[in-house]
């Protein structure tokens, strides 16, 4: 796990833009994972201003609440598309969001398992991180080799959630969310943290022990996992200093 610690968010969506623009470099047509909630949206407004960078890139994302449409204001595929689809130069066949109007969350769910087959697997998988630790919406408990799959959220996630949005009435309790077995399976993890809330459970993912009560500590064993983070959530790391001076000196191993 690479950990790198940027001095506020602003910086953080600078630095988590130059990731995605490098691994784009390598492979215009990416299949990237997008996620959603206040973290990544720093990140996006640096993807838009490279509109045509993503003419071939093949989208996925994370989750998504059952029963709420494109069209509602609170899905996240809406969210998506406000944020970032529709300022960047991109071919409706290579949108895979998920949508929450469906019938059956378990044929969908397998659906999404084969898509992701089809295409040869993710590239580069976004990541936020719950208070609780979860990673897309696979709660605290979720088995560590999950596949997609439909998944009942946590009060306290949906609490989270609702001081978000307008609607005062809840999303949906259930929803539908790659598996963690799933995000391990991307080749390249990139996750975002920021603010104090997040720094109490940034040190439990990045120095305590992996667990399924945390999700998020999967990382761990990933070869390929690149967190972001800023001073505040960083702050209850004990290795801080270390992570920077290994930041810092990467150029001396020719890395930079
Ligand atoms: P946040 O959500 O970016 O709004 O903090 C992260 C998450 O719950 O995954």
């Amino acid at each position: 796990m690479e950990i790198i610690i940027e001095p506020d968010a602003t910086a953080l969506a600078e630095r988590a833009g130059q990731v995605v623009f490098a691994d784009l470099a390598k492979k215009p047509d990416l299949v990237l994972g997008l996620a959603t909630g206040k973290t990544p949206i720093g990140l996006y407004e640096k993807l838009r201003a490279r509109p045509d960078a993503f003419a071939q890139v093949r989208f996925f994302n994370l989750d998504e609440f059952f029963g709420v449409p494109p069209s509602d204001s609170n899905s996240f595929n809406y969210f998506l598309h406000f944020h970032l689809i529709r300022h960047i130069r991109h071919q409706e066949k290579n949108l895979h969001l998920l949508r929450g109007d469906v019938n059956d969350l378990e044929a969908l769910s397998r659906e999404v398992e084969e898509k992701i087959k089809s295409v040869g697997g993710i590239d580069l998988q976004i990541l936020g991180i719950g208070k609780n630790g979860h990673i897309g919406f696979n709660e605290p408990g979720s088995s560590l080799g999950s596949r997609t799959r439909p998944k009942t959220l946590e009060a306290s996630t949906l609490a989270e959630y609702m001081k978000n949005i307008d609607s005062r009435a809840p999303v949906s309790s259930f929803a539908i969310t790659m598996g963690v077995g799933t995000i391990m399976d991307s080749r390249h993890l990139l996750m975002l943290a920021s603010g104090s809330g997040k720094a109490e459970i940034i040190r439990e993912m990045v120095e305590g022990p992996i667990t399924s009560e945390i999700p998020a500590t999967c990382l761990q064993l990933h070869p390929r996992a690149t967190v972001i983070l800023d001073e505040e959530s960083a702050a209850k790391l004990k290795r801080r200093d270390y992570y920077k001076w290994v930041f810092e000196n990467k150029w001396r191993v020719g890395q930079k």
